[in-house]
């Protein structure tokens, strides 16, 4: 049996960050040391009350830290087209069980890396600004950090502009700061996370699983669906999930090694991630792109993790 690898789950949630949770809390590949809320989808204290609301939901006890309030730099933006006004609306969930622990993000993910007896993996699925503020604050952790398995981004094109990808456009000083960092980085983007889809007959394999967990995943699923249908995509891009699965199955992605650069100005491609496909620039790659996946399988995974709840 493999040791489960040491990771901190940093999120915006949101209907994707949410399944995402749902699959690294099924796996026992995976061993969540703290979980951290930050402003994206909606207002922190939105982000926060959800991801308190979907710890309890799935049993996750792990010590939670309420995020930063705002971008680096960058005014905030929210998504309650996408999320709702809630940022996870849809079905009824439980009230929190616990409270966050008392140290804001930056700081838990501080104490987890100093305290892992291994290096520990990051799971940013939200814009980057509490592990930016981390990187800033503490860059001596650095080689105390595994790897950052990331969803944001995009090579090909972008979700919130023509060229950016919303976490990334939400903060890209953040962004810039991650991606220089030097630290191993699996950027999920918009070229793999929107084939990534989930369709009606998918969500109803996951509701016929039968648990309280899967009946939410899969209405989770269908509201997912039912607004980019309206945008539409044919199906449910599920993002954030996508950088989870890198961890325990990356057998199903397809991936290439590529020098990212964030573009942080301009009128419009403020929020890009500049990939040099051809190595034109010459520089050495510095993030492990995913650029396509099995769809197949990834359901499959999505509906055995379902079934790892009572
Ligand atoms: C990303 O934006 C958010 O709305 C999703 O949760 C995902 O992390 C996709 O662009
Ligand atoms: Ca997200």
């Amino acid at each position: 049996m493999m040791k489960p690898i040491p990771i901190i789950l940093d999120g915006d949630p949101g209907h994707d960050d949410a399944i995402a949770w749902v699959l690294a809390k099924s796996s026992p590949l995976l061993d969540i040391r703290a979980v951290t809320s930050v402003c994206g989808n909606q207002t922190i204290e939105k982000t926060t009350y959800n991801a308190l609301r979907i710890c309890t939901l799935i049993g996750c006890r792990a010590p939670l830290g309420v995020g930063r309030p705002r971008p680096l730099v960058a005014q905030p933006i929210i998504a309650p087209t996408v999320h709702g006004k809630s940022g996870l609306d849809g079905p009824v969930l439980p009230e929190p069980a616990f409270e966050p622990c008392g140290l804001d993000a930056p700081a838990l993910m501080e104490k987890v890396i100093e305290e892992s007896d291994e290096p520990v993996t990051l799971v940013p699925t939200g814009p980057l600004t509490n592990v930016a503020a981390l990187l800033l604050n503490r860059p001596d952790l650095k080689p105390r950090i595994a790897r950052i398995s990331l969803m944001g981004g995009g090579i090909a094109y972008g979700n919130w502009t023509p060229a950016a990808e919303f976490n990334i456009l939400v903060d890209p000083e953040a962004a810039k700061v991650v991606f220089e960092s030097g630290i191993p980085l699996t950027m999920a983007g918009l070229d793999v996370t929107e084939k990534a889809l989930v369709f009606p007959e998918d969500f109803e394999r996951v509701r016929a699983v039968g648990n309280r967990v899967a009946q939410v995943v899969a209405d989770w699923l269908e509201f997912f669906y039912g607004f980019h249908r309206s945008l539409g995509y044919p199906g449910a891009p599920v993002h954030d999930a996508v950088a989870v699965a890198a961890l325990i199955r990356p057998e199903i992605l397809t991936t290439k090694d590529l020098y990212v650069a964030i573009e942080t100005e301009g009128d419009y491609c403020k929020g890009t991630t500049v990939g040099d496909m051809y190595g034109v620039t010459g520089k050495a790659p510095n993030a492990t792109c995913i650029l396509d996946i099995d769809r197949k399988a990834f359901v499959d995974l999505l509906v055995e993790a379902v079934k790892q709840y009572d």
